[in-house]
């Protein structure tokens, strides 16, 4: 199963995708979770991405393709993948059409979470991370039983650098500009599948199950 998920920031993708990987043995292949590793090991990619994160602009395709090329290569992404942040342009779409022919393989369905963005900047700047296990929270739609602390392992909870007001809007801004004609491009091959994501989080696993479900 070959799978993409969509959606502005803030549209509820790794809240979905972390459902998707306990139905689908599938590998949740984020690109920002990839840069933000990177950042944290100080590696060489982290130096690249960073200025370009902490402004809320996308980081140049020739590195964020680079990294999708490899990791779509490793061993547990043989048997499907859910990529989440990945294409953000026609160039990394165009690219990810290469690797998926070099690779006998094609995507069978990119999912698209619409949610109306005056709800964004609210889902962003409550958004709170567990520093141990990454679980997500929002401090009012889902907050933990405890303030500041993970449910699950009891790891603080702290909150993205780029969550921040000025940052969320500029991410806002550039996104909504490159969705539009990715979004055309996937419908145009047949495999878009818009969903309502501003119903509760519960109900929108749902509505992706039901979609993956009728994939087999
Ligand atoms: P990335 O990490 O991909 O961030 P994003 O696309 O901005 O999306 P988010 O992770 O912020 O949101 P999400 O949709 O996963 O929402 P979540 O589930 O957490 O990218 C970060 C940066 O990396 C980019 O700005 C760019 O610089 C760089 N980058 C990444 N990919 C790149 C690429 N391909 N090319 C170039 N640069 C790239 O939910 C948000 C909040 O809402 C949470 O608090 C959650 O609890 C809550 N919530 C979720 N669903 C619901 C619901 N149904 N109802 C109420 N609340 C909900």
């Amino acid at each position: 199963m070959n799978i993409i998920l969509m959606g502005l920031p803030g549209a509820g993708k790794g809240t979905q995708a972390s459902e998707i990987v306990k139905k689908y043995p599938i590998p949740h292949i984020s690109t920002g979770d990839m840069f933000r590793k990177a950042i944290r090991e100080e590696t060489e990619l982290g130096k690249k991405a960073k200025s370009f994160m902490d402004r809320g602009e996308l980081v140049p395709d020739e590195v964020t393709v680079g990294i999708v090329k490899e990791r779509l290569s490793e061993d547990d992404a043989k048997k499907g993948f859910l990529l989440d942040g990945f294409p953000r342009t026609i160039d990394q779409a165009e690219a990810l059409n290469d690797i998926m022919s070099d690779l006998d393989r094609e995507i069978e369905a990119v999912i698209n979470i619409e949610v109306p963005e005056e709800e964004l900047m609210n889902r962003l700047t409550g958004r709170r991370i567990c520093e141990k296990c990454g679980t997500t929270y929002h401090l009012v739609f889902n907050p933990p039983k405890v303030e500041g602390v993970c449910d699950l392992d009891g790891g603080k909870l702290y909150q993205r650098e780029d969550d921040n007001p000025e940052t969320v809007s500029n991410r806002l801004k550039v996104n909504i500009k490159q969705s539009k004609p990715i979004l055309e491009y996937y419908d145009q091959k047949g495999v878009l599948k818009n969903i309502d994501g501003a119903k509760d989080i519960d109900d929108v696993t749902s509505d992706v199950i039901q979609i993956l479900d009728d994939l087999k």
